[in-house]
């Protein structure tokens, strides 16, 4: 980060797309947490931004003209871990001709990134689990405690719950990161983000000069139907690709691989069961213009199991801040009988 030159007024917030609900309510968390000094943890699969939302946090606390400082777990050689994290003194080890200040020092009063938290060996996690506890550490053949006052940002592509139950993570360690998860719903779970932030990579990765490219509606289709399994980077890497090779003013599914284009003719057969139940509430709801004991009784389930999968998939919109005005009032349209679901008839979801 270039911190010779601090610009006079605040640095550029990393940009966000968040159209859909699931990425607004994920900004409003992050406003929310970036005023406190907690431990944070941000869970999502790899290409969802857990990065990108890492430097939004920092950028929007108070800590944002200090260092942001990131430590990759996952690539580094578990020594170099410990002293890249906590640094050395002179003679600490074999070849530590000068004393070096670590990562957490370097961080200050700013934020620290734990990128790829799970690699971490068991023994750097119960290091690092009584340096959170006791809030400092010593340098590495140091005997002088220093305080760490940078936050800890930890991120993980992992589910750690079940690296917990694989004794491959602590769980004492895991309930201090656990304080404040952000978790990042995978693209293909959030499909209203995919169109905007294609159309702010086509805007951001175009060369210097060459005109906004727009995209035709079978390539819109196909991009919205595509599942991205690696997600927002794999969005990126697509139209980055397209633009080099195409110069066309509006790019076509024939610019996308054959897999992207197939995605918009995919069957229902290609998508899992969960997004056809996400997908299918969804429509219900819209259909019933978000009356949820009418969309209840239409998808044969309780109102209180309505609930409980509307917050899974994140469906808990604000639905009737997007309809007309009136649409609620007394005189009701024409009211199309819904089959009321006889006792017993939930569908079986697994077969
Ligand atoms: N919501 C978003 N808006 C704009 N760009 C995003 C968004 N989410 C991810 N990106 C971009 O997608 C790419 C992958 O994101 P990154 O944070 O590196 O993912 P991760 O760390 O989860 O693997 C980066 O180029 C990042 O800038
Ligand atoms: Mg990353």
């Amino acid at each position: 980060m270039a911190a010779d030159t601090p610009a006079p007024d605040a640095p550029a917030l990393p940009v966000w797309i968040a159209q859909s609900p699931e990425s607004r309510r994920l900004l409003e968390v992050v406003a929310k947490v970036a005023n406190t000094a907690s431990t944070v943890l941000i869970l999502g699969e790899s290409g969802s931004g857990k990065d990108q939302l890492a430097h939004r946090l920092h950028f929007e606390s108070p800590r944002r003209h200090q260092p942001m400082v990131k430590i990759d777990c996952a690539s580094l050689p578990a020594e170099l871990i410990e002293s890249e994290l906590f640094g050395y003194e002179k003679g600490a080890f074999t070849g530590a001709y000068q004393a070096k200040p670590g990562r957490l020092e370097l961080a200050g009063e700013g934020t620290l990134v734990l990128d790829e938290i799970a690699a971490l060996s068991l023994p750097l996690q119960a290091k690092l689990l009584r340096v959170i506890e006791e809030k400092s550490f010593e340098r590495l053949g140091g005997h002088s405690p220093i305080r760490i006052a940078a936050r800890l940002v930890a991120l993980t592509n992992v589910d750690l719950e079940q690296a917990v139950a694989r004794h491959s993570f602590r769980e004492d360690l895991y309930y201090r990161l656990f304080v404040l998860p952000l978790h990042i719903p995978p693209l293909r779970e959030r499909r209203d983000d995919i169109l905007p932030t294609a159309e702010h990579f086509l805007a951001t990765l175009a060369a210097p000069g060459r005109a906004q490219v727009q995209m035709d509606a079978a390539l819109r289709r196909g991009l919205r139907e595509y599942d991205y399994p690696g997600n927002t980077r794999e969005l990126r890497n697509l139209l980055s690709r397209a633009l080099i090779w195409s110069q066309k003013s509006e790019l076509g599914l024939e610019d996308m691989p054959a897999y992207v284009a197939q995605a918009g003719t995919a069957q229902p057969a290609d998508k899992t069961l969960r997004q056809m139940e996400k997908e299918h509430i969804a429509a219900v709801l819209q259909r019933c213009r978000g009356r949820k004991q009418q969309a209840a009784a239409v998808l044969g389930i309780s109102p209180k199991t309505l609930l409980e999968k509307r917050r899974r998939y994140g469906l808990d919109l604000p639905w009737t801040d997007r309809l007309p005005e009136g649409t609620f009032t007394r005189s009701r349209r024409p009211a199309k009988p819904q089959p009321s679901p006889a006792p017993g008839r939930e569908p079986e979801p697994d077969r």
